[in-house]
């Protein structure tokens, strides 16, 4: 299996199988919409003395939108705030095709194909444009 194989295949897994994708009682939730296509993420968040305790999503989205709020779900939790940032720059800094530092970031690795797309860099970032909107404790979108 070649590295293109292993990426198609972790998005796959995560697409069709989501994990945390429910809603979380007396989280911080954040729902963000994808303008470009009418999607939306809903992302929940449990934070016990600055770090992340629990992280869960839901919404509806295409493969790639869907495969990183599930990736973003388990690579968070057990974060604290400041280094789920840092994670989060990570991956903005992948997927837009700039240098990052890869060493954290694990399965997400398997998103950097998008950096070729503009449409969906979009897609992988909607999760985590949530993650950073919640963390800075900024409002909902209405
Ligand atoms: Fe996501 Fe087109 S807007 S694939
Ligand atoms: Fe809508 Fe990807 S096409 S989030």
């Amino acid at each position: 299996m070649n590295l293109q194989d292993l990426y198609r295949h972790v998005i796959l897994d995560h697409s069709q199988r989501p994990r945390n994708r429910h809603a979380l009682a007396n989280a911080l939730a954040v729902r963000l919409l994808n303008p470009t296509c009418g999607d939306e993420v809903t992302l929940y968040l449990t934070v016990e003395q600055g770090v992340v305790a629990d992280a869960s999503f839901e919404g509806v989205g295409c493969s790639i939108s869907i495969a990183s709020a599930s990736m973003l779900t388990e690579a968070v939790r057990g974060l604290p705030l400041s280094e789920a940032l840092v994670l989060s720059r990570a991956f903005r800094r992948l997927v837009q095709g700039e240098d990052a530092d890869v060493t954290k970031l694990g399965d997400l690795e398997a998103l950097s194909g998008v950096r070729q797309f503009p449409a969906r860099i979009k897609c992988a970032l909607l999760a985590w444009n949530a993650l950073e909107q919640g963390i800075r404790g900024e409002p909902d979108e209405p």
